[in-house]
């Protein structure tokens, strides 16, 4: 081995890294994707060949290695604390915060303004680095704050964290931050994922989350993640600023992303400025954030008001209300659903709010209308938390409104009336889909349409679902398909699918000889099924997956489910007086009863019994959970949705028949009710763990 070699391998290297700096820091790239695998692979080969020249820094390391196991765990030398959250979004938050420090720090009235150094609180997943002599030795996960995962190979492939600092290196420096998504990359991502035919990822934090936490290194690798610096952890051998600030300027100079939203404050209103500075910056970020961070500015101070309960009493996070923005309601329409429930939806004149153009808002139902009064060509406050649905908060009157914009074509069309706005909106008596009338259900707010399978809204939406991967798992026969095969006559009931033919689909608009052939033997192979995916399959009113398999274990027959009597239904665990009605009333209905002997005729079959036994079709079926406590990353809407997306279940209280606990920060007494009952607890990590890996199992 040669001089020549050897610099070549540096001068790789360094180039490298520029294009990688160009790209994640400035945002700017330098060289193309093509030209920058050539130096890659270049760099990869020479180091094969000579394993001397091989360095723990080299950017061909953020590859990662093999697929992992497990995670194994770390403890932080210091812990990673959490921090308290000002829930007050209004600027009397910072005027809170403030208080408290000043009185921790028993200072006078008359004393000057405390300085503070405030940033964004970004919406990511927090990770600790530790750089032992300059280069990169491991990367940890918060955890519970005292042990997280090693995610290290993992955190290699995140283009913007240095393998080695820059600089003059102290023996030891933890780095602390947060691994996030752009808005824009995670878009990018998602347009590729879904040509792949891969799902995308639900937000930048769940994705950001998810991509660390995959035990397979080129997982992460592919997934556009980013990090930013906020602050650290054990450190030797460096004396440490006199400020947070400056610490951050520090962390910037060995190599570290920093975000340049920071300022320091003087005093609570400075910090109210602050928040709504960035307040109205939000929506222009290119990463989500849910509030900005106010941390005292000097270490020494830091040190001396310390910590309560792993938050430090220095620290504060700031929150901002869900997204809200001002549109006009263009229209107000019904949809009905898959069950004939009928929701009013608002049509909206396009707004960007929540990262999102958003053209439609739920009003949920008539008394939600009535008790918000929402009206035609009204001008209306809308509001976008997460990835919820789009809402409609409230309607801005003539009276509360600055400036007159509430004229729209489409409602200057309409006749008003004296107070310029449209008549209250009624909902209409009868299904716009199928002119069935309209039926409020007993002391509910659901409206629905009373038309059952005459409607060809519930047609297609019963179809949707009986072809849904959980339920038949009938391949490519997705939303436009159903309606095509609805709208053409050819399908009327899940049973007219298995009398389709592929030169009989090939006729329709846009489908191809060869997919008409697969969606074919798709429906056939589905017909070999499990009773639970059968019961399922039916749509059967309040009967869920985890229902439709605790019935098929208790009858294993169809035919005993069909006849059972409501007493037999409730002997069911989980079964009560209303799922046990709605099963009753489904297998009453002659039209039922005829559909499902049309899809036993047609080969639909499952060996009988098997119900008792058989793999479920969700890795969590027939699991109960109990969420309690604050997940570190996890809201608790998502938590469930993931655990029913799993086929569990998640439950509001501990009992006998609880099968985990997911317990998070300032879990209570369902805590302890699940240690007195002897009940697995799994905190959020262990929960996705065993959601990814068993998913990943799965064929
Ligand atoms: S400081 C002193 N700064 O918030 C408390 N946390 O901490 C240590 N977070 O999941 C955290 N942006 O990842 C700090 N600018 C910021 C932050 C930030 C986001 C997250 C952090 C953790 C949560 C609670």
């Amino acid at each position: 081995m040669n001089d020549t070699l050897r610099q070549r391998v540096a001068a790789l290297r360094r180039d490298l890294d520029t294009h990688n700096r160009a790209y994640y820091e400035h945002d700017a790239p330098t060289i193309s994707d093509a030209d920058y695998d050539a130096l890659f692979r270049e760099l990869q080969a020479l180091e094969r060949e000579y394993p001397e020249l091989q360095s723990p820094d080299s950017p061909t390391l953020r590859v990662g290695g093999r697929a992992l196991e497990a995670f194994a765990q770390v403890i932080h030398a210091v812990p990673m604390l959490s921090i308290q959250t000002e829930t007050d979004t209004e600027a009397s938050g910072a005027d809170h915060f403030d208080a408290r420090v000043r009185k921790e720090l028993e200072l006078a009235e008359t004393a000057l303004p405390i300085e503070y150094l405030a940033e964004l609180k970004f919406d990511g997943l927090a990770v600790s680095l530790r750089y032992e002599n300059g280069v990169l030795t491991q990367g940890a996960t918060r955890g519970d704050g005292v042990t997280g995962e090693d995610v290290t190979q993992n955190l290699k492939t995140v283009r913007d964290i240095p393998l080695r600092l820059r600089g003059e290196a102290p023996p030891l420096l933890e780095v602390r931050g947060e691994a996030y998504m752009r808005r824009d990359d995670l878009a990018r991502y998602n347009e590729k994922a879904m040509a792949r035919g891969e799902k995308p990822l639900v937000n930048p934090r769940n994705g950001a989350a998810g991509s660390i936490r995959q035990l397979d290194p080129s997982i992460a690798k592919s997934r556009p993640l980013r990090f930013f610096a906020y602050g650290i952890g054990a450190v030797e051998g460096w004396t440490l600023p006199a400020t947070h600030g400056e610490l951050l300027a520090a962390l910037a100079a060995f190599g570290f992303p920093v975000c340049e939203h920071r300022a320091v404050a003087h005093g609570a209103a400075a910090l109210a400025d602050f928040h709504a500075r960035m307040g109205a910056l939000r929506a222009q970020l290119p990463f989500d954030i849910d509030g900005v961070v106010y941390k005292v500015n000097s270490l020494e101070l830091q040190r001396r008001l310390g910590f309560r309960s792993r938050e430090p009493r220095w620290a504060v996070a700031h929150k901002y209300p869900a997204e809200e923005a001002r549109t006009k309601v263009e229209a107000i329409e019904v949809q009905v659903g898959r069950t004939g429930a009928i929701t009013p939806v608002a049509r909206l004149q396009p707004v960007f709010v929540g990262g999102v153009t958003v053209t439609n808002a739920t009003l949920h139902n008539e008394d939600e209308i009535r008790r918000k009064d929402v009206r035609v060509g009204d001008t209306v406050i809308v509001r976008r938390a997460g990835d919820v649905i789009p809402e409609v908060v409230r309607v801005v009157l003539a009276e509360d409104r600055r400036q007159g914009t509430e004229d729209s074509p489409s409602a200057a069309a309409l006749p008003s009336r004296g107070d310029g706005r449209q008549p209250p909106y009624e909902l209409p008596k009868t299904c716009p889909e199928c002119g069935s009338q309209v039926v409020r259900e007993e002391g509910g707010a659901i409206v629905r349409c009373a038309g059952g399978l005459v409607c060809p809204a519930q047609v297609k939406g019963a179809l949707i679902h009986f072809a849904s991967r959980r339920a038949m798992d009938i391949e490519g026969l997705g939303d436009k398909l159903v309606e095509q095969l609805v709208d053409s006559g050819l399908v009327k009931t899940p049973a007219d699918l298995y009398t389709l033919s592929a030169s009989r689909l090939a006729a329709l608009e846009r489908m191809g000889e060869k997919s008409a052939e697969n969606r074919v033997a798709a429906i056939e192979k589905s017909k070999d099924s499990s009773l639970a995916r059968f019961i399922f399959a039916l749509g059967i009113r309040n009967v869920g997956e985890t229902t439709a398999r605790d019935l098929a274990r208790y009858f294993g027959k169809l035919d005993a489910l069909r006849n059972a009597d409501t007493e037999t239904l409730l002997n069911v665990p989980d079964v009560g007086p209303v799922v046990a009605e709605s099963i009753r009333d489904f297998f009453a209905e002659a039209h039922n009863r005829e559909v499902i002997a049309s899809l036993m005729a047609a080969g639909v079959h499952w060996t009988e019994g098997e119900g008792q036994v058989d793999a479920p079709p969700g890795v969590f079926s027939g699991k109960t959970f109990v969420l309690t406590g604050t997940l570190p990353t996890l809201k608790r809407d998502e938590a469930k949705a993931l655990i029913e997306a799993a086929g569990g279940k998640a439950s509001g209280s501990v009992s006998k028949k609880t099968d985990y606990v997911i317990a998070g920060e300032e879990a209570g007494s369902k805590l302890d009710k699940a240690r007195e009952l002897g009940i697995p607890i799994l905190n959020e990590a262990e929960l996705l763990q065993l959601i990814n890996t068993q998913e990943s199992e799965k064929p």
